[in-house]
């Protein structure tokens, strides 16, 4: 639809954040904005089979099979500009993109990150590490932030930040999910939501 920005989401694990994108949807809170394309790097990726469900399209490309990042990544830029993207989410998308691919797609991709960053980020801090980090660290609170990418990990410009307490006797695990459930799913779809209302009210 013509009134609504155009998202890709790229992921490579279980999709939860996927998962909320897709609900924030349906639900209208992205009233703006439409999945259109799901990119995984990983074949067995439980996101794409949420993709699938929903009937979003989905591509799975392999740094293996396209020969290593710069064939992963020309393979990505064909699929999305055929598709004509507005908005790239990386949702627990975990690989290094390079500098050449993020400047090309500059302020049009954004990422979320399971800490409050500058605290426990960058190159290495994927998945559960952030949270073994701020666990080993003693951090009290700790938290989720939604940026956009550039060519320094974790280092774009931030759009939202939400903090999450650590707690007593928190695992990795535990404190993960919790940053998930009061965070993560809750930040990211109302900042995908903004950007796309500010990407449609700019083609007018
Ligand atoms: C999420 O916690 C996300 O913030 C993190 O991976 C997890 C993926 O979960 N991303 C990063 O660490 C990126 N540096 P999901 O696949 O269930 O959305």
């Amino acid at each position: 639809m013509a009134d609504k920005a155009r998202v890709a989401v790229m992921v490579s694990g279980t999709g939860t954040n996927l998962q909320a994108l897709i609900d924030a949807q349906k639900s209208g809170l992205i009233e703006k904005g439409e999945i259109v394309l799901v990119i995984s790097n990983k074949e067995d990726a439980y996101a794409l089979e949420r993709a699938r469900k929903e009937g979003i399209e989905t591509f799975v490309i392999t740094q293996k099979a396209s020969g290593g990042r710069d064939g992963f990544e020309e393979a990505c830029k064909e699929i999305i500009d055929s598709r004509n993207i507005d908005l790239i989410v990386l949702a627990g998308f975990l690989m290094i993109l390079s500098k050449e691919f993020v400047t090309y797609y500059d302020h049009k991709i954004i990422n979320v990150h399971p800490a409050l960053i500058p605290s426990f980020c960058g190159d290495g801090f994927y998945g559960l590490k952030p949270h073994i980090a701020a666990l080993e660290r003693g951090v009290k609170v700790t938290g989720a932030t939604v940026h956009f990418v550039n060519e320094i990990a974790d280092g774009g410009e931030i759009i939202a930040q939400k903090a999450v307490n650590v707690e007593e006797g928190d695992t990795p695990e535990i404190l993960e999910r919790r940053v998930m459930e009061q965070a993560e799913w809750l930040i990211l779809p109302v900042a995908v939501a903004k950007l796309c209302r500010k990407i449609v009210k700019n083609r007018k």
